[in-house]
């Protein structure tokens, strides 16, 4: 298969870690007889000082004109500490949402093996853990009006959803539920919001159609309660973009680590990225986990329907995870770097023979060598 894929490597530790996410689809291309042609663009605060513009139209040009866009992250401090700057790197990727017509951000979460004791849950809790978040991506309160007073007392941020928006994303997480554990829940706040109303009726009405589907409907302020307490009885998550925001970065906890989440927006085009920020303090240093990009590496795969492609590549990084081949952020004593943990995935994909990867008794990490 050939594919053109965008890469916006974007600020802080994207450039690092989307370095390595395209290091492993390379490894994939070259063992399955690939083409894919990676061109790259600019987006963020790094492309607010090239350009002053932080989705500049280049760069949208590449993405419509590309099958796929592999990401990074965004923020720099310098505009997180300034509420008064009129042009933010947010700007470029809210921008970039809306003009590539991303609706739905699909976020799941496992709870690893291997890393159910760097969980701050206990294990009994988050054992078997396995859900997918989907999130509205383009409507919501993110993109109503924005507005303050002239006089600076107030300032006001409209929510807003029509049916179409909500049935979009409703139908592919139902549809994702039925391929799943048949349990969807639709996150809300009903008891207060006039769009949560909306939603529930809305996924009420679409139920009808997909009845091996069990829906619940949950209150936001509990859904983010029970996640933590009783994370294994979510399958499907389907809630709107703010609540999407705030409980999939809770979510994360179950699987003991943010920089293990990986993520897929789509609808006109489909994007892949870490759900981790830009992290800046990290940035530069070889310490960020690239495993979250690795693993949209994945689900880049797998919406082009490479499945075996992107099976190995979770495999391999299930089998870093069993062997503490991980960044300082899953282990303070022995912990690698960033650019070491792709070429050990690298090093288990071009080696995989379907069983290597299931023991690694010739596989010298010190010297990163499969026998
Ligand atoms: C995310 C991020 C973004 C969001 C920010 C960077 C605008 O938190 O992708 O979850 O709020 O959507
Ligand atoms: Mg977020």
């Amino acid at each position: 298969m050939e594919l053109n894929i965008a890469v916006l490597a974007g600020d802080g530790i994207g450039p690092e870690v989307t370095k390595e996410g395209v290091k492993v689809l390379e490894a994939i291309a070259k063992k399955y007889s690939h083409k894919f042609n990676f061109n790259e663009g600019l987006i963020g605060a790094v492309a607010i000082d090239r350009t002053g513009d932080p989705f500049p139209s280049q760069t949208e040009h590449l993405c419509n004109t590309s099958d796929a866009i592999f990401f990074g992250a965004i923020g720099d401090p310098k505009y997180d500490n300034d509420p008064t700057a009129k042009v933010r790197p947010e700007q470029g990727l809210l921008r970039m949402r809306k003009a590539l017509g991303l609706f739905a951000n699909i976020r799941p979460v496992q709870a690893y093996e291997s890393l159910i004791e760097k969980s701050p849950l206990k294990r009994e809790r988050i054992q078997g853990a396995d859900l997918v978040v989907y999130r509205e991506l383009t409507g919501g309160i993110y993109f109503g009006e924005h507005s303050r007073t002239d006089d600076d007392f107030e300032a006001k941020d409209v929510s807003t959803y029509n049916r179409g928006e909500i049935i979009r994303i409703s139908k592919l997480a139902f549809k994702a539920a039925q391929k799943r554990r048949k349990k969807l829940t639709l996150v809300d706040k009903a008891n207060v919001l006039e769009t949560s109303r909306l939603w529930r009726e809305v996924v009420q009405d679409l139920a009808k159609e997909y009845p091996n589907v069990e829906v619940e409907y949950m209150f936001v302020d509990n859904a983010a309660m029970q996640m933590v307490q009783w994370p294994t009885k979510f399958d499907v998550i389907l809630t709107e973009n703010m609540f999407g925001d705030i409980i999939s970065d809770e979510s994360s906890v179950i699987a003991g680590s943010l920089g293990l989440l990986p993520s897929a927006s789509i609808g006109g085009n489909a994007l892949f990225e870490p759900i981790h920020g830009s992290y800046p303090e990290a940035a530069g240093q070889d310490i960020a986990n690239p495993m979250a990009s690795i693993l949209s590496a994945a689900m880049l795969l797998d919406h082009f329907d490479l499945k075996q492609e992107a099976e190995l590549v979770r495999s391999a990084v299930e089998t870093c995870l069993e062997n503490n081949m991980v960044t300082k952020d899953l282990n303070e004593t022995v912990n690698y770097g960033t650019a070491k943990i792709g070429d050990f995935v690298v090093e288990i994909i071009e080696s995989d023979t379907t069983e290597t990867h299931q023991s690694l008794e010739n596989f010298s990490i010190g010297q990163s060598t499969i026998i």
